[in-house]
């Protein structure tokens, strides 16, 4: 499974980088409104200042709506660096601009994906990542991760190559059940990353190791 961070954030960005497991980036335009990040210099600067921090892939999004907007703001990031993937929205255009940059060869990750059959519809038209938000889903009484497995099972079915990138991840269970089930990619804040590491009774038997070390020593 590829970890990405969800955040536009350097500090953490460089944080998440430090632990050694980090595959990569997702921003949306939230994230980077989050960051105080404005302005077309401001924006381009801080894409390369991320991509200059990790050595994966880089999602950045679109604001167009229509495919000739998309196609145009979408090169514009593919020329930034070597590691932008274009996110695109699941809407009608957007399929259109994922088809025109499949056959372009350039990278992409069709977001605000909500249901199996926008997943599907995606694929067919060569997105590199599709990304389910279960987050969202969980707050509206959805499973988030019954999706993942349909999914899952769609895209084996017929061998499509587009990944499973898990978004609006909310907590580490999350990531470890994405990962029972199959998915290609989480991307999740540091927090929910992090978490994988803590279990109390590590933190017992550690304690405990370095005191009898020490009544031994
Ligand atoms: C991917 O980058 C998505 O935009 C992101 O995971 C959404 O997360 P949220 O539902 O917490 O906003």
């Amino acid at each position: 499974m590829k970890f990405f961070i969800d955040t536009a954030n350097l500090d953490q960005i460089t944080e998440a980088q430090a632990l050694g497991v980090l595959d990569g980036v997702t921003t949306n335009p939230s994230l980077m409104a989050k960051e105080g990040v404005t302005g077309e210099k401001n924006i381009i600067k801080h894409y390369k200042d991320i991509c200059n921090i990790v050595e994966g892939d880089v999602s950045a999004e679109v604001i167009s709506v229509d495919f000739k907007g998309m196609v145009r703001e979408g090169k514009e990031l593919a020329a930034l660096h070597p590691q932008i993937v274009v996110k695109i929205p699941m809407i009608e255009d957007g399929i259109k601009a994922l088809k025109y940059f499949s056959d372009s060869g350039v990278k992409t990750n069709c977001t605000l994906v909500f249901s199996s059959g926008q997943a599907l519809i995606a694929a067919k038209a060569g997105a590199t990542y599709v990304s389910p938000f279960i987050g969202r889903l969980d707050d509206n009484s959805t499973d988030g991760l019954d999706l993942i497995g349909d999914i899952r099972l769609l895209y084996d079915n017929y061998a499509f190559e587009t990944q499973i990138l898990a978004a609006s991840i909310r907590h580490t269970m999350h990531i470890v059940n994405c990962a029972k089930i199959g998915a290609d990619v989480m991307t999740g804040p540091l927090s929910a990353i992090k978490g994988l590491l803590n279990h109390p009774l590590t933190d017992i038997g550690l304690a405990k190791f370095l005191a009898d070390h020490k009544k031994g020593n």
